[in-house]
């Protein structure tokens, strides 16, 4: 079995289809969870799997199962996925290359009649990116019992819609209970990153994601009118925000190597271009492998942010909205993924996501492991996003061999 591989044209295609749910001009994919785009794409995975002969279940939080049954049923399945929401401004690849990989798993293994002990499933994971409602990887949360239910569909957006209703909205508020037995979890994803492009490497065998904190600040200062107020009278909160992204950035940069900081979302009010800003909310990003070193970060944030708003006058409400710690993959399954490609001759090496992924939610209940294939320029979260049919051949080749390695006896 070790010969086989999958269909590189084929996956390129699916992949390129699935893209134009979505696709923008510049050549990215907007799909925000839970949107009529998110419904079109999660419809077509849907046909395409059962056309591939499997069941197909949703549970509750809308999570997607495709279901190819294997010798033994009573066995947990190997399941493989990743998320098809994208960023505002995402690209073809983040977390549909994921989905789409198992299902090209799944294909290949009906072309070459091989069954398996254990059933497989190819799975997509609902509101991975976070950028619709916060926090990201809401629903592989709630399968993981790190969320309960309610807290799942309760998530809502900037406009006060939740989760809930917007999975009724679009049909996919599933009848089945969230959270099963899983013999093993592989999720390919893109790197996100620039390593495996810079070193030429085909294949990124990733061991560890790092751990992530994500907070929520409202300052609150005084509206008042450009023109007559004097400089020292004011009480600008976009201002305190601006002294407060800085620092945010000092942050990160005085916890190197590794340290990520980021804000990414500020709403002014009330946005008039001669109304000093009386309120500013915004969110920030840390992210760090080691642990104590994002409790160190965690630390500085709250001290230099209580400091600013104190010295500007400014009212603050600050509350960290997330906390995801770092992920050790398991052994086994890092090891099916290593020697897959090991096996194949690809180029690889051991790397840490820096990204979040499904992935580290679900390994907190499956053994897990994932497979990075490199992107043009190490970009993502951004239209330009790139991948080469090649490399996500090659991940799509391990991703099997991966599995097959798990769910066969
Ligand atoms: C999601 O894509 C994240 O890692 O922030
Ligand atoms: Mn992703
Ligand atoms: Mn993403
Ligand atoms: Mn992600």
């Amino acid at each position: 079995m070790k010969n086989i591989k999958t269909n590189e044209q084929r996956l390129w295609n699916s992949l390129m289809e699935m893209g134009e749910i979505g696709g923008t001009e510049k050549g990215g994919c907007c799909r925000l969870a839970l949107t009529d785009l998110d419904k079109q794409a999660r419809d077509l995975f849907t046909e395409w799997c059962e056309a591939a002969g499997c069941t197909v279940r949703v549970d509750k939080i809308g999570n997607v199962f495709a279901r190819r049954p294997g010798k033994n049923n009573d066995l947990p399945p190997v399941v493989m996925g990743s998320h098809i929401d994208t960023q505002p401004t995402g690209g073809k690849f983040d977390g549909v290359y994921g989905v789409l990989s198992g299902l090209e798993v799944i294909r290949t293994l009906n072309d070459n009649n091989i069954e398996t002990d254990h059933p497989i499933e190819a799975s997509i994971w609902t509101n991975e990116e976070g950028s619709r409602f916060a926090p990201a990887m809401v629903a592989s949360g709630v399968f993981a019992g790190v969320f309960d239910l309610e807290y799942g569909l309760s998530r809502a957006d900037l406009d006060g819609k939740t989760m809930g209703e917007e999975l009724q909205r679009i049909g996919y508020a599933g009848e089945h209970e969230v959270g099963s037995p899983v013999k093993a979890f592989f999720e390919a994803h893109i790197e996100q990153g620039p390593i495996l492009e810079e070193e030429e490497t085909s294949i990124g065998v990733v061991t560890d994601a790092q751990g992530q904190r994500w907070y929520e600040v409202t300052l609150t200062g005084q509206e008042a009118h450009a023109g007559p107020t004097p400089m020292l009278r004011r009480k600008d909160a976009l201002l305190g925000a601006s002294k407060i992204v800085q620092e945010v950035n000092n942050i990160g940069l005085a916890n190197q190597p590794n340290a990520c900081s980021t804000v990414g979302l500020l709403q002014v009010f009330p946005n008039s271009r001669n109304v000093i800003p009386g309120e500013v909310f915004f969110t920030i990003d840390f992210r760090h492998p080691n642990d104590d070193v994002l409790s160190k970060m965690d630390q500085q944030l709250r001290d230099v942010c209580a400091k600013i708003a104190d010295e500007m006058g400014l009212e603050m409400k600050f509350e960290q909205i997330w906390y995801s710690p770092p992920v050790p993959f398991n052994t086994s399954c890092v090891d099916s993924v290593r020697q897959a490609a090991e096996d194949a001759g690809y180029s690889h090496r051991d790397i840490v996501s820096g990204a979040g992924h499904d992935a580290c939610y679900i390994a907190r209940v499956a053994p897990t492991g994932m497979v990075f294939v490199p992107c043009e320029n190490g970009i993502s979260h951004n239209e330009e996003e790139n991948a080469k049919p090649e490399d996500l051949h090659a991940g799509c080749n391990v991703l099997l061999q991966a599995v097959l390695n798990q769910a066969c006896l």
